[in-house]
């Protein structure tokens, strides 16, 4: 395929790898694995959940990577242009877009927690407080109307700021150096937790499985989770693949995100769980995990107020890397589809991201009554993102690269032309051609029928 327009790419091999991984690690792991994993029985998810990141996510990774590569667009463009003659496929493009808009509105409300919990550090708040007062005090700024507000704004600002100049690969190297910083960090803190009195209870509960309580909310949340970590489903990767040079090797690349993600959220669960059990908080508390358990920890720390401190200033700078990648999609559609500037798509979606993530933040006032489906605006948007939009998008997508496009341009691809990866192709392509869009669709309408 000749390439009309020239293209940015990726400076060199590890340009992709920071970038995919910076926006793979973000809040997802440190935030939301916690989360799922306690919502849905601790052990028995994250076996689930291992299974579909090695199966399905790695796999899936591949598979957006060769799209964006082979197309080299935008998701929309990218459908269209692989698929001249098929006229439903582009609409997976405009439903991945849609997805990344919605995510970036909730996941703003997060970051929003992450720059708040960055202002309490800096004015050591968490200093000598016990559980109660911490938690009491982060309900109540979730309930203020002003600062988690401008928390947003700012988060917002900033991502948009990088997006319009198109500096993001600035930021993806300087993450280069931090992110190791952070997994350092994480160590230091499994070893801390699981010396708290105690902690070998949450060590049970996240790495002893009760298989009994896989059910197919369990597959559903594990898959959603797994898609939402990786940043799957929703064309991030794929617009990211039309950056990747031709000589880079998009199946180690792959493995070597998807791996290092799923180690992250790991080393978030060997924190949380064992110090959340320690001090009492339940693991279905949800955001309590680990925005409250972490700072009761740190508080046990020597050295504690700089430990914090640092630690919220890394997870803003990931969340930041994992926001660019979603505004990016939404962006990069505007301009190439659209035609509107760089600047004008970014100020266009940020506004509007901006103003559904209000809506999202009030929705979790005590009595606010926003609600959708029964749902806060705020869980709403996650979960029809996870469970539906994104798996959805990721099973469109499995379909579009096993039966739509030629198996010679999948090959070709995979294997940059055949010089690697020959025997991996095969394997790769039976999972994305069968086992794929079988495993997601079962997991899917198993909601219906158990
Ligand atoms: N993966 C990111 C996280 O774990 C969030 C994210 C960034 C994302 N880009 C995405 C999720 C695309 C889904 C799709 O925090």
């Amino acid at each position: 395929m000749t390439e009309k327009k020239k293209r940015e790419h990726f400076g060199s091999k590890i340009g992709i790898i920071a970038a995919a991984a910076g926006s793979a690690v973000g809040l997802g792991n440190i935030y939301r694995f916690p989360c799922v994993a306690g919502e849905n029985g601790g052990g028995a998810f994250l076996i689930v959940y291992l299974g579909i990141v090695l199966a399905l996510g790695i796999p899936m990774m591949v598979g957006e990577f060769v799209i964006g590569r082979r197309s080299q667009k935008n998701p929309v463009g990218a459908f269209k242009a692989l698929a001249p003659d098929a006229k439903g496929w582009p609409l997976i493009g405009y439903m991945v877009v849609l997805c990344g808009f919605l995510i970036l509105a909730f996941y703003t409300t997060v970051a929003s927690w992450t720059l708040e919990s960055v202002y309490k550090s800096v004015i050591n708040y968490y200093h000598g407080k016990d559980l109660a007062t911490i938690e009491q005090g982060f309900n109540d700024s979730i309930n203020l109307t002003v600062r988690p507000l401008l928390w947003q704004a700012v988060f917002i600002f900033i991502s948009a700021f990088v997006i319009a100049k198109g500096i993001s690969k600035g930021i993806e190297k300087y993450s280069k150096i931090l992110m190791p910083v952070l997994v350092i960090i994480l160590i230091v803190l499994c070893v801390k937790s699981l010396m708290l009195p105690g902690a070998s209870e949450g060590a049970k509960f996240l790495f002893k499985p009760d298989f009994s309580k896989i059910d197919s909310k369990v597959l559903i949340s594990a898959l959603g989770q797994a898609f939402f970590s990786m940043s799957l489903g929703m064309g991030a990767l794929i617009t990211y693949g039309s950056y990747v040079s031709r000589k880079d090797n998009i199946v180690t690349t792959s493995l070597m995100v998807g791996l290092s993600d799923t180690f992250i959220a790991i080393l978030a669960g060997i924190i949380i769980f064992p110090a959340a059990f320690s001090f009492g908080i339940q693991p279905e508390a949800g955001p309590s995990l680990a925005f409250n358990t972490l700072p009761m920890l740190f508080n046990q720390m020597k050295g504690g107020y700089f430990f914090c401190l640092i630690f919220f200033i890394l997870l803003v700078i990931a969340a930041w890397t994992s926001a660019l990648s979603l505004l990016e999609v939404v962006v990069s559609y505007m301009t190439e589809e659209l035609n509107l500037s760089r600047r004008k798509a970014t100020i266009y979606s940020s506004v509007g991201v901006f103003i559904i993530s209000i809506l999202a933040a009030m929705s979790l006032h005590d009595g606010s009554g926003l609600t959708i489906f029964g749902f806060t605006v705020f869980d709403g948007l996650d979960k029809i993102t996870s469970m539906v939009l994104m798996t959805l998008g990721g099973l469109l997508t499995v379909l579009f690269l096993g039966w739509k496009i030629k198996k010679q341009d999948f090959e070709d691809e995979f294997t940059n032309g055949g010089t690697v990866n020959k025997r991996l192709n095969k394997i790769f392509y039976f999972i994305i051609k069968y086992l794929a869009p079988v495993a997601i669709a079962v997991i899917m309408f198993s909601q219906f029928l158990m």
